[in-house]
Formats: C-alpha cells, structure tokens, sequence
C-alpha cells in the first residue's frame, strides 16, 4: 500500500470542529494521556480488553475515552476521525502497525514519512549521513575484526542481537538468517530526546522552526546493565540488549552543544529530504572515551526514555517540567487554534 495523500489528510482536518489525541494503549501512552489532560484535550486510548484494567488504573494519566480492539494492529480509523483525532504514534505503535501506518486515512501528529525512514535501515543511514552524523561502520561478515554487533529487522528492543567477534563466529551463530552487522561501540549510551517546533521560538533554529532539548536518558537493558556481577562471579555469559527501562541521565555540559547540533542537522536534512519531521524525536548515541559521539539510530516519534518525565533540559526550556506528552498537546493546540495543524500533521 502506497502513502495516503497529504490532500486527503488536508481534506479529514478541514472537517474537525475540535481537537482530541489518541494513541495506542503501549510504550508512553500514559504519558501522553497525561499531557493531553494537562492541556485540557480529550484523549482516546486504543486498547485490547487485556490491558483495560491496567489503563483505567491511572486517574491522572487514563484516557478519557477508550476504543477497544481485538488487537492493537488494528487502528479503527473511522471512529478516530468522528472523534476530531490526531494520532500520536510511538514505539510500539510503529512496531504493530507497520506500514500500514503510510496508508491510515486518518491525520497523525508529525510527518508519516519520516516513520518510512525510521523504518527502513538504508534509509535510515541515507539521513544519518545527510545529517553528518558520525555512525558506526556497517560491515559484510568477512570484514568482521574485533567486536561486531549483529542486528536483526524490525525494533524489538534490542532483542535477540548478538555480539561476534571474527567471520567464523559469525557464521556458527548467525548463518544466513537476515542481519546487519555494525562495528560494536565501546562508550556511554546517550539518548538525547528533542521537539521540533514551527511555533516556538527556543532551542536552536533550523530550516523550518526551532527544535528543543527535552531530556536525555539511557535505555537499561538486561543483561548488558548488570552482566559485570555475574562475570565477577564467574559466569561467562554473552551480552544482551533487551530493553528493560529507562533512566534519566545529565550529560557533561560541554557535550550539550554537540548534542543541539545533532539534533538541528537531522531535522534539516529531514526537511530535503521528506519534508522536515514535526514533534518529537530522539537520536540514539554513545559516547567515547576520547568523547566522539556516534549515531547508531533516529526514532523518528516520542520514545520511552521520555517516560522519565523529570528532565532538566525541558526544564530549563520551559521554566517548569514539561513532559513531551505535554509538549505534544501544547504544539497540537497551538497548531489548531492558529489553523495550522495541517503544518504539523500528516
Ligand atoms: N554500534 C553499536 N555499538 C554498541 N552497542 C550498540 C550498537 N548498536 C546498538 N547497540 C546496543 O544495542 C541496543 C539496541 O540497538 P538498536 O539499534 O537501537 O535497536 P532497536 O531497534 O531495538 O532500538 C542499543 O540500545 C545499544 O545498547
Ligand atoms: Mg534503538
């Protein structure tokens, strides 16, 4: 299925006489119901029957209205667009919805596009190098020298990747099963998380807006986070990525002005090359000893890291803690009372 057109989006907005927010029932969802109250706008979760108990738990941060699906792959599309809907996607919405996403008749915040682009690794690295980002190398196996990590399709959260350190481990482990194998980085993992705006004036300028620092995190993933008790216990035990959490984390301040350049480069290649991204985002790093800093992925939405939902930076930009669920609501309502929000949505 081929990429709605923007005009039939244009021609879904032009109908809606307000404004409501609705996600997935997965990944940040709280916190993105819990902007939308804090804003003042409706929200809708999508939800299976399975998790309904979970999400009405939370007064503060429940939506105020739920859509219950058989499956969360299943977006009920028309009854979003009765209810004047904006789709906010995140991980998990991405990761269930797939590329059915490109076709959904139904208006979603930021820019559908860029989602292509998170999705697909070559073109992922297209705007990576369009950005300048220093990445780390891509190898084929007989390249392997020293330690690789081997990437399999699709987010699953760093499940199931594997480190090799020679072609020959490769093969025994990995065989021709469908991989990407990547020079292994030895550093600090940094995930500076962003918000592009066409409206506000902080953060840095860039072709089309200004885009914002909104926190930093790193992910906590079983085993890698805790694997040094059990090697000093004696185990050999191979490393793993599975992602557990998240934790919120200041960087060196030095780094910081690295870390806003990053973030104005990406948004202005994705302005040549889909059309620029809207919202937020977040660029995946580590950081060497010598304080190189390499991009080894762009979430093209919100990512979870945000759920830590006391960051300074946002802060720092707004005088109170902001959370990007809430910064979500602020940039949609702007948009809809200026009459913009097909700037910011497709
Ligand atoms: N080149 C690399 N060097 C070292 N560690 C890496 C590298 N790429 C990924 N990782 C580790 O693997 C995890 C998952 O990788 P990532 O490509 O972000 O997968 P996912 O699509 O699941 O987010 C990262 O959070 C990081 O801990
Ligand atoms: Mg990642």
């Amino acid at each position: 299925m081929g990429i709605i057109e923007k005009k039939k989006i244009e021609g879904i907005l032009s109908g809606y006489k307000k404004l409501s927010i609705a996600t997935v029932c997965s990944h940040s969802a709280l916190q993105i119901f819990q902007g939308a109250r804090q804003g003042k706008v409706h929200s809708i979760g999508i939800c299976t029957k399975d998790r309904l108990e979970f999400y009405k738990s939370f007064p503060h941060a429940r939506p105020d209205e739920f859509l219950v699906v058989d499956s969360l792959a299943d977006v009920p599309v028309e009854e979003l667009v009765a209810r004047d809907a904006i789709v906010v996607p995140h991980g998990s919405f991405v990761e269930y919805v797939g590329e059915k996403l490109d076709g959904m008749a139904v208006p979603v915040f930021g820019n559908r596009r860029s989602l292509q682009f998170e999705r697909d690794r070559m073109k992922m690295f297209s705007w990576m190098g369009k950005a300048g980002l220093r990445i780390p190398k891509t190898m084929k196996p007989e390249e392997i020298n020293g330690l690789a990590i081997v990437k399999f399709p699709g987010a699953k959260g760093g499940m199931g990747y594997m480190i090799v350190k020679s072609e020959k481990e490769y093969w025994e482990k990995v065989g021709k099963k469908k991989a990407l194998i990547q020079e292994f980085i030895v550093g600090v993992r940094a995930y500076p998380h962003y918000f592009h705006s066409i409206f506000s004036e902080a953060g840095y300028k860039t072709a089309y807006g200004h885009v914002e620092l909104m926190g930093v995190d790193r992910r906590v993933e079983s085993n890698a986070e805790e694997i040094a008790r059990a090697v000093a216990a004696g185990g050999n035990v191979p490393l793993s990525f599975t992602v557990v959490g998240n934790a919120s984390m200041v960087m060196r301040e030095s780094l910081l002005p690295s870390f806003m350049d990053i973030g104005r480069n990406v948004c202005n290649s994705s302005k040549e090359l889909f059309g620029g991204m809207h919202g937020p985002f977040c660029v995946e790093t580590i950081v060497t000893e010598d304080l190189d800093i390499y991009a080894f992925e762009i979430s093209a939405r919100i990512v979870a890291g945000t759920n830590v939902l006391h960051h300074p930076y946002a802060e720092f930009t707004h005088g109170e803690m902001v959370s990007t669920g809430k910064r979500i609501a602020q940039e949609l309502k702007e948009a809809f009372r200026k009459k913009k929000l097909n700037e910011i949505v497709y």
